[in-house]
Order: C-alpha cells, then structure tokens, then sequence
C-alpha cells in the first residue's frame, strides 16, 4: 500500500502511477474515481468499459429486499453501502452534470398466488427480524400503490429504503468523473498481473479476475429483457417491483424514460446465449404481475455474466501474500449496490488504512485451503438454510 508516501514522493516518480485498476466497470471506476481525487496517480485498464455485467444490470439497490437466509454478513455490507448511495448519486451528479437515474420510490414485493405469497411471508418475517423496513400491505394497499398490478396479485411488501439507478447511465458518469479527477484510461487488455507497473493493482475486473488472480470467482449467468411502453410514455408503475408469480422469480424496474427492466434468470453457465425459454419464463411472469406489459415493446433480450464465489459474497483485500495486489471483484448480484462501499473501502486499504472492520469477512483470503470451490459460511455468515435456487429475484 502506499503508506508513508508522501505527495512529493507520488508527484516526482511521474512515471509510475500509483495505482492501476484492472477493470473499467462500476467497481473499477468507482474506485479509480476516488483515489485519482485522494490526489493519486491512476490508470484504468479495459479495452471495452462498462461491456461486463453492469451493461446488463437492472440497477436495484435493494439491500432489504435481497437480505437473505444465512446472508447476514453481506446483508450488513449491502445496507452500509446502500446508506451511501444518496451521497454518492449527488456527488457524481455534481462532479459530472449527468443524471444517472437514481430514484427513491421504493421497492414492492408481491406473491402472484397463494403459494407464492405464503414463500414471500417467510422472507419478509426473517427480514423484518433483522429490524429491516419491510412493511406488509393488505391487497388494496398494494393496489393503492400501483393500480397497474394484476388483480389477481395475493399480497405484498413495501421496502420503501430500497432504490435504483441505470447502470447504462452510471458508467458513463462515473468514467467522466474519474477522468476528470485525473485517471487515465488505457484501452487494453491485461492478461497478467505481472504487465501492469504501479505501486498497487486493484483487480476489479469480474469474472476477469480469476485468470489474473486464481481466487474463485464464476460466472453465474443473467437473462434480461427491455421493454418499452408505447407512444414514449412513462410506465404505469413507479416502484421496482419484485416478486414470484406461480414460482417464478421476477423483477420489473421501470424507468422515467418509459424503459422496463425484466429479470433475471439466475444460471450456473458462461455462456451469453439468450433463450427461447428463459424469454417466455420472464414474460410470463412479468406480464402476470403488470398485465399492461403485454402492450409494450420488447426493445432488448441480453444475457450476462454476473461474477459469482463459493459463498456468493464478494471478494476484497489484498492477496494473500501480494500486499500490493487488492482484490475488488465477485459481487454477483450486488455490484451496483455495493459500488460505493466498495470504492471508499478498496480506496482507504490503496492509501494504507486501517482496514475497516466491515472488510473483514470478504477478504481472499478467506478461500485459502478450501479447495476454491467449496462454501466458506465467514462472508455469509450464519448456519441457516440457505435456498439459493429458489431466491426471492
Ligand atoms: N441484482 C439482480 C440480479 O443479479 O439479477
């Protein structure tokens, strides 16, 4: 780290910068955002910024509505993290004059059937046992909410902490940001750690990382669709809204622009192909809970990568015994929310912090010995079930 460096020290060696980040996405530019504006020497290195996952995330900032069994660890994480997103959202506003859809109107959760609604109470209870803000509605009060809910919805929750943002408009703004505070990005592929020359490496580089690294991070595959209401017109609906529809996981994130997010397979796969199947699950599903997206057009059909570990947790710190290489990756489903956490944390351990004490159940190396591919329960945190398979979203 770069303790005990003065500025005169940093300025003088103009050569060298002081930190490379390998990784121009969300993560990787939050991170070089903050320290090129700690007054470090920074370079970015991505051939195509913002082409991983962040081009097919929905945006959610949903640390109560994706607070899960045996998650309390990362639930702890994704609520700090969301505390700073209202800062974050008007800071990288002010520095950059861009909006980056970030809204506040809250999250419902709903349960098409009877079935489903019985699965949601029990997440909802263990949530609300964590002391988080999830209020239930009766039917009517949902339907006073969003009128556009199918009739036939049983029930539902209000989040009203939970957001979102457009990530298709966060990493633009955040590459501007960082430019603008001095880093500079070099449209390259880093194949090996050993190519890049700074005085630390960040690795925020996703799945990428496990080939630079060897730390376990797999791609865990997302289908999506964008659509679009008609005539240009805002969607019927305000809130994100998530649920199951006769078992079938779903999440509708409509945006001012008239565009609605509609996801998302979860799939251990690498591949980008869309399927005939996944696109009907989520139309289905979708248009069971707002009949009123059967009229809209299906704009987008995409499919991503999302950087999974055993324990579905990210991965930060330095590695174990490479002091000046930072891991910065395998935030899954989580790495928009978890954007602002991570730079502040990752650009506190570049200037030689003291390690914030909520880094330490996400270090690497916490896999050491394990075999990579086995759970490790440190970074979830807890002995109870858990239902990965049949997660809410
Ligand atoms: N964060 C939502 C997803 O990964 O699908």
């Amino acid at each position: 780290m770069l303790t005990g460096r003065s500025e005169s020290a940093r300025s003088s060696d103009r050569a060298r910068p002081d930190v490379a980040v390998v990784g121009a996405g969300p993560i990787g530019l939050a991170i070089a955002w903050r320290c090129a504006a700690r007054g470090l020497r920074v370079v970015v290195h991505d051939p195509a910024s913002g082409s991983g996952a962040s081009a097919v995330a929905a945006g959610m900032l949903s640390p109560v509505a994706e607070a899960y069994f045996g998650e309390r660890q990362l639930t702890k994480l994704l609520l700090a993290s969301a505390a700073r997103w209202p800062a974050f959202a008007a800071e990288l506003t002010a520095a950059t004059g861009t909006g980056i859809g970030y809204r506040t109107e809250g999250t419902l959760m709903v349960g098409l059937t009877g079935d489903d609604l019985a699965e949601a109470r029990r997440l909802w209870a263990y949530q609300q046992g964590l002391g988080l803000p999830v209020t239930p509605l009766r039917p009517s009060e949902l339907r006073d909410r969003e009128p556009a809910l199918a009739p036939r919805v049983r029930g539902g929750a209000l989040a009203p902490t939970d957001h979102q943002v457009d990530p298709r408009m966060l990493v633009p703004a955040l590459r501007t940001a960082a430019q603008r505070a001095g880093a500079v990005l070099v449209p390259q592929a880093v194949a090996h750690l050993s190519d890049v020359d700074a005085s630390v490496t960040v690795v925020a580089a996703g799945c990428g990382a496990a080939a630079l690294t060897g730390l376990p991070v797999r791609p865990v595959k997302g289908q999506i669709l964008r659509l679009r209401a008609p005539d240009g017109v805002a969607p019927g609906f305000r809130h994100v809204i998530r649920g199951y529809a006769d078992g079938e996981p779903v999440y509708l994130v409509p945006r001012a622009d008239g565009e609605v997010v509609l996801g998302a397979t979860v799939e251990e796969r690498a591949d980008t192909t869309v399927t005939a199947g996944a696109v009907q699950r989520l139309l289905r599903a979708g248009v069971d809970l707002l009949p009123e997206l059967a009229e809209y057009d299906l704009v987008e059909a995409v499919a991503g990568l999302r950087p999974g570990t055993p324990d579905n947790a990210p991965i930060l710190g330095p590695l174990p015994g490479r002091g000046d290489v930072l891991a910065a990756t395998g935030h899954h489903r989580h790495g928009i929310v978890l954007t602002p956490i991570t730079a502040d944390l990752i650009t506190d351990l570049v200037l030689g912090g003291v390690p914030d004490p909520l880094l330490a159940p996400f270090g690497p190396e916490r896999f050491v010995g394990t075999g990579s591919t086995d759970p490790a329960p440190a970074a979830t945190g807890g002995p109870e079930p858990t239902m990965e398979g049949d997660r809410w979203s």
